[in-house]
């Protein structure tokens, strides 16, 4: 009886998850002000089944609307790009990307799927998965931080790198420009990109994407919490904090904070910290940028990408960006 090979999957982060970086990031975070901490923290698995639940939901839009690019779109883009490995980072559960890797069977050069995320079981789940859904295709998972590790893709062959569900927004504007920079460093000339960006639109459509009627999102911020608690024997008390998601039309982007309801002493000691917080405080979790389609192809050229072709769906809700690295 013939079986599907296992995935090959390459840890590059600890095996204790949370050592040594996290304890770097809650120290630099949280340790002066404005408070802020990454939101690759948020992804645990209870945060990745979380987020799950969010592409689900009425009020957040983003997931189908990228879905439905792809889905009319993947075609061409297998067509256009002469890629024969597909990376994509920050692939939680590669569902959307089955579109294409559909578009690139039936095409037929890709030999190679390299998901790359540091959510590690939900990772190995969906390599599982598509191992045995595209058996033509050798999946290569990487347990990575892809602000940390781009080094490490596979090279020798012409490269897709997809990087779907707006996570671009979740970054900084200037890690934006770093971490396209080194996608560039990382990459040869002709190697592509995907790019997956959310749009700006209307307030209100965005505040309730991020303020959804069931509370999952505020679960998703609040998960945080739980993460500093376990990893590092935090004492925060979640329900201390109230979830605040703010438009920020200034700066193009959704504001994720928790607020603190009261005064109150918390001790982290896994980073040797002691936070005192005012009533009214907050702790920024996450950013989640929205985007111009002129300040997405802005952003790709100053890191060396041309774009090729974008598309959105028909509500003008999202892109879909493919571009090549000259
Ligand atoms: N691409 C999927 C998932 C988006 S959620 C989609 O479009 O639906 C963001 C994903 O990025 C999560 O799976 C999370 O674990 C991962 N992630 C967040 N920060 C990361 C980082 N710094 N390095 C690698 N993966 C990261
Ligand atoms: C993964 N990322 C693009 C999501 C977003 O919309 O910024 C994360 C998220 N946070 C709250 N809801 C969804």
């Amino acid at each position: 009886m013939s079986s599907t090979p296992e995935p090959v999957v390459q840890v590059l982060l600890d095996t204790d998850w949370a050592s040594g970086s996290l304890v770097a990031d809650v120290r630099r975070g949280l340790g002066g002000r404005p408070l802020r901490l990454p939101p690759k923290w948020l992804y645990d698995d209870e945060g990745s089944r979380l987020f799950d639940e969010i592409t689900r939901l009425p009020e957040y839009y983003p997931t189908e609307a990228e879905r439905s690019i792809l889905a009319t779109y993947a075609a061409d883009i297998a067509a256009a790009c002469d890629a024969t490995t597909l990376v994509e980072l920050g692939s939680g559960t590669s569902d959307k990307t089955r579109l294409l890797l559909d578009a690139f069977a039936e095409a037929g050069a890709l030999h190679r799927f390299v998901p790359v995320d540091v959510s590690e079981q939900t990772l190995r789940d969906a390599a599982t998965m598509l191992g045995e859904r595209y058996p033509d295709t050798t999946v290569e998972a990487i347990v990575g931080d892809f602000t940390l590790h781009l080094g490490h893709l596979p090279e020798g062959q012409r490269r897709l790198v997809a990087f779907l569900g707006s996570t671009i927004g979740n970054l900084y504007v200037e890690e934006r420009g770093a971490f396209l920079g080194a996608l560039a460093d990382s990459l040869a000339p002709g190697d592509w990109v995907l790019l997956g960006t959310d749009l700006v639109k209307d307030a209100d459509r965005l505040v309730a994407a991020y303020h959804d009627s069931q509370g999952i999102t505020e679960a998703f911020v609040r998960n945080c919490l739980v993460v500093l608690n376990r990893e590092l024997g935090a004492d925060f008390e979640p329900d201390r904090f109230d979830y605040v998601p703010l438009w920020d039309a200034h700066m193009g982007r959704m504001d994720l904070r928790l607020r603190a309801t009261v005064p109150q002493t918390v001790r982290v000691p896994g980073a040797e910290l002691v936070l005192d917080l005012a009533a009214g405080e907050e702790i920024q979790v996450e950013i989640s940028t929205k985007f111009r389609p002129a300040q997405v192809a802005r952003e790709l050229g100053a890191a060396g990408f041309e774009v090729r072709e974008s598309w959105t769906d028909p509500a003008g809700d999202f892109a879909v960006t493919l571009a090549r690295l000259t």
